[in-house]
């Protein structure tokens, strides 16, 4: 019987920096676009893609994640009594069947690498998705669906990615590219933050992956390379140079690097806006801020019309 994917990896053990003071006691993960925690988007489209095991990488201060996904009987009793109905159905969506999740430690921040390949004991000989909460994918169609769906012809490793402009393809994975056939294109392998000079290609590798179990077994053999963590990057070029089987999937939807301040409050406002009972208050509200100027108005009435 042809392998499914069914195990997915979440890193969510970094450090969130960029968000301190705020993630001095709140995982980056639980912060809210409008009222859900970023992981709430991430599991959504990996259980539509068919994911019925979670398995979080986390690290000292991260509780609050646990806490999220388990059972809240006392909330839930005060809620039934008050006949909050519709609160609880929104409830149900953190419910997690039991042994559905794990959870692992990665003892030290040693790079995105180290965090996938300590989830190794949980991955037998078997294809698994990776996603980063931090990319949160707008889509009509969620983006780990899509690429499951092209995965089921090509098999083999596959990257989500995207085109970025010239002055931010520095800051990616990038993929050095074989044969584009549109969606699906094949890859020689991936160069990690490279100049701009020296980028193969303007298609930047974002935080969604299906991989093999020889890129696990890469991962674990792997020594520190750029900025001396351990690179994902690097254990699937090697892979692709003794398999030859990456590809690259640029997938349809709008991606927030909620990572970085500006991607996160981009993302409030395009999740603020589609949300009905928002919408309307929350577009004037930006019509008519004093500071907001003509084009910016613009964006705003763009944005309405593509939702
Ligand atoms: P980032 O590069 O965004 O790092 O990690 P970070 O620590 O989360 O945030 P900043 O840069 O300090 O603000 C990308 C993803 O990889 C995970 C992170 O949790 C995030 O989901 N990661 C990173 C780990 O799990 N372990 C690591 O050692 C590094």
């Amino acid at each position: 019987m042809r392998q499914r994917i069914t195990k997915a990896i979440f890193p969510v053990a970094g450090l969130g920096t960029r968000f301190l003071p705020a993630t001095k006691s709140i995982p980056k993960e639980i912060l809210p676009l409008v009222d859900r925690p970023l992981i709430q988007y991430c599991i959504d489209e990996a259980r539509a893609a068919g994911i019925k095991e979670f398995i979080f990488v986390t690290s000292r201060g991260k509780s609050a994640l646990e806490d999220y996904f388990d059972n809240a009987p006392q909330l839930e009793k005060t809620l039934r009594k008050k006949g909050k109905t519709e609160l609880l159905e929104e409830l149900r969506q953190t419910d997690m069947e039991s042994g559905a999740i794990a959870y692992i430690r990665q003892k030290k921040a040693k790079g995105l690498g180290h965090a996938v390949a300590c989830a190794h004991r949980f991955i037998a000989n078997e294809p698994f998705a990776v996603l980063l909460p931090d990319d949160v994918i707008a889509a009509e169609k969620p983006c780990l669906q899509q690429m499951v769906e092209a995965w089921e012809e090509t098999r083999g490793n596959m990257v989500g990615v995207m085109e970025v402009p010239d002055d931010q393809i520095s800051s990616y994975g990038v993929l050095d590219v074989k044969d584009d056939m549109n969606r699906l294109v094949a890859a020689r392998g991936l160069v990690e933050k490279p100049s701009i000079a020296d980028a193969p290609s303007r298609l930047a590798v974002v935080g969604r992956y299906i991989l093999t179990p020889s890129v696990m077994r890469e991962l674990r053999r792997t020594d520190p390379g750029v900025g001396g963590e351990i690179q994902l990057t690097d254990a699937i070029n090697r892979t692709a140079m003794q398999e030859d089987n990456v590809y690259g999937y640029r997938f349809e939807g709008t991606r927030y690097d909620c990572g970085s301040k500006a991607g996160f409050l981009e993302a409030t406002v395009d999740f603020a806006l589609r949300r009905p009972e928002l919408r309307d208050r929350f577009a004037g509200f930006l019509r008519d801020l004093p500071e907001t100027k003509p084009e910016e108005k613009q964006v705003v009435a763009g944005a309405l019309k593509a939702i």
